[in-house]
């Protein structure tokens, strides 16, 4: 995604470069711009789509949470989507974004601990079920 954005940024800071004179004799140029500026049009329309339908916008493998007195809480995204499959287990609570968690509380969408209990239900029920679980107990999730 990057590496093309740069890289039509500096195709037509190359293009720019010229002076207008050039351009303006020079009609294959001024083509070559225009070019340049609807295929990058066209692939930022492009990413933007697939973004929001969350195609390929997986978000980061391992997530530091803020876990406020008890300090942060280290969370393992990838291992998660992993085992789970499901996004929704989730993201059905809060959307797909960092640091959303502490905005939605700070706008009282969200109680406190609510995204924590759902981590600690599902932790315990398969505790309960003799599979492999997460962390139940305070420390083990939370730095202090
Ligand atoms: C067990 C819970 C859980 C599951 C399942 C889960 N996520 Fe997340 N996801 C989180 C948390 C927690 C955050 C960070 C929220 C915050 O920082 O407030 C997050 C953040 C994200 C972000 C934001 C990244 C960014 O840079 O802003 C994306 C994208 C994302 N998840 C995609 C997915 C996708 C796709 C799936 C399914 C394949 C998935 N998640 C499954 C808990 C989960
Ligand atoms: C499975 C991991 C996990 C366990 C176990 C866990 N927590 Fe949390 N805790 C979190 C996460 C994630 C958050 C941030 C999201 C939220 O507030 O729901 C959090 C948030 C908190 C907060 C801050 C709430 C706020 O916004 O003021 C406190 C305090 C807290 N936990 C205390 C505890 C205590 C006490 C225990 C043990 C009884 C515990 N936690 C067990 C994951 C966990
Ligand atoms: C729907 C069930 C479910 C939810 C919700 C869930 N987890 Fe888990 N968690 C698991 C399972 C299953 C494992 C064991 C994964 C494995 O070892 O493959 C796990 C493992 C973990 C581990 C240990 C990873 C390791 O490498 O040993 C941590 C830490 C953890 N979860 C934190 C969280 C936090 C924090 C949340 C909430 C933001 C959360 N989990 C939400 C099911 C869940």
């Amino acid at each position: 995604m990057n590496g093309r954005g740069d890289y039509c940024k500096a195709l037509s800071i190359r293009v720019n470069s010229a002076t207008l004179g050039q351009i303006e004799e020079n009609y294959g140029k001024y083509r070559m711009k225009s070019i340049i500026i609807v295929v990058c049009f066209v692939f930022a329309v492009f990413s933007a789509v697939v973004t929001a339908a969350g195609i390929t916008e997986k978000g980061p493998a391992e997530i530091t949470l803020d876990g406020g007195s008890k300090g942060t809480v280290d969370f393992p995204h990838q291992k998660h989507q992993n085992t789970l499959g499901d996004c929704k287990i989730c993201h059905d609570i809060f959307p797909q974004k960092l640091g959303v968690i502490e905005a939605l509380k700070e706008e009282g969408k969200l109680e406190k601990k609510q995204v924590m209990n759902n981590c600690r239900k599902c932790h315990r029920n398969l505790v309960k079920e003799g599979k492999k679980a997460g962390p139940t107990s305070c420390t083990k999730c939370h730095s202090k």
